[in-house]
């Protein structure tokens, strides 16, 4: 059982109908970017609570947790309600694998999220490791409509800040724009639109892939790139993918 601690709300931001962030003053000890901790409120007298991924990188505070209020969601309906000022319940030590200490180094580092399941990318993204360990960071961020595409300005910085090492690909399943790529991850990765808008291609030599949100999007995506001659990465076998599933 998660032993918890108090955290603090300080502030609770929208970003479209069901999608957003909320901030914590809470006391967590060390962790790694990518990681995530357990958050609960009280339900009718028994504490609810549910893995969620840190958005803010390591050493900084308020904690920051990026989440979809989910239809009928048991604990996200109470979630967004919240106020600045308002407690929650905070498990104090982080946990979680999909961390640059577990990925191999290789040449080029591919980011890949649904939804929410780009938060623990951000958080990894804010730290040095990434830049000093791969040649090409790509992130590859994947929503139904451009009014879910959360996080840009950070996106934009981080492009700013690393403009000849990073590449953003953000994707759109149920609308059309300009500057994003159409329909899903993996058929991007089967007919080569994706390798193609990167300018990159992905092999076993040169890649090490990070998968992260919706587990189908995870299996499908993985069992593509087990197709190409990539496999899971493992500690007893060290490999190309890893990944986490947000349910
Ligand atoms: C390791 C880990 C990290 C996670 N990090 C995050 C995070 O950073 N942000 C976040 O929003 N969620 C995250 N989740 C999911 C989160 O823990 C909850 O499951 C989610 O918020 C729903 O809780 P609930 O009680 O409201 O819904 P429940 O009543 O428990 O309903 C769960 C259902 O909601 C749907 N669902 C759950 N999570 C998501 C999601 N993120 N996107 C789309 N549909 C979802 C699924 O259909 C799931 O079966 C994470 C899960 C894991 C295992
Ligand atoms: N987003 C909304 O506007 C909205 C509104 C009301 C309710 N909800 C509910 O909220 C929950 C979460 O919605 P969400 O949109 O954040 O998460 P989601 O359903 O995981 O969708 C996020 C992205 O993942 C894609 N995806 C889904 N399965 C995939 C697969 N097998 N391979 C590759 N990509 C895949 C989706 O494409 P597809 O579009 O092709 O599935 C979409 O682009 C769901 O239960 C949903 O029903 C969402």
């Amino acid at each position: 059982m998660a032993i918890w601690k108090s955290g603090k709300v300080v502030k609770q931001k929208q970003w479209s109908s069901n999608l957003h962030s909320l901030y914590v003053e809470s006391e967590l000890e060390p962790f790694e970017a990518g990681q995530f901790v357990k958050i609960g409120l009280d339900i009718n007298g028994e504490v609810v609570g549910r893995p969620y991924s840190l958005v803010n990188p390591p050493g900084s505070s308020p904690l920051e947790f990026y989440y979809i209020n989910v239809p009928n969601g048991i604990l996200t309906s109470h979630l967004v309600e919240l106020k600045t000022g308002d407690t929650i319940l905070v498990e104090p030590r982080a946990h979680g694998f999909l961390i640059l200490d577990e990925v191999p180094v290789s040449k080029h580092l591919w980011m890949m999220a649904t939804g929410t399941g780009v938060g623990p990318f951000l958080s990894i993204l804010s730290t040095d490791k990434p830049w000093q360990r791969y040649e090409r960071v790509i992130l590859v961020y994947a929503v139904r409509t451009i009014t879910e595409l959360s996080y840009q300005d950070k996106i934009l910085q981080f492009l700013a800040k690393h403009t000849e090492q990073f590449i953003y690909i953000p994707f759109l399943s149920r609308e059309m724009r300009d500057f994003t790529m159409t329909g899903r991850i993996p058929q991007a990765i089967v007919d080569g639109r994706l390798e193609q808008r990167a300018g990159i291609t992905i092999t076993s030599d040169n890649s090490q892939i990070m998968l992260c949100g919706n587990p189908q999007m995870v299996k499908d995506t993985t069992n593509t790139l087990i197709d190409r001659g990539l496999i899971k990465n493992r500690r007893v076998l060290p490999g190309q993918i890893t990944m986490e599933n947000y349910w």
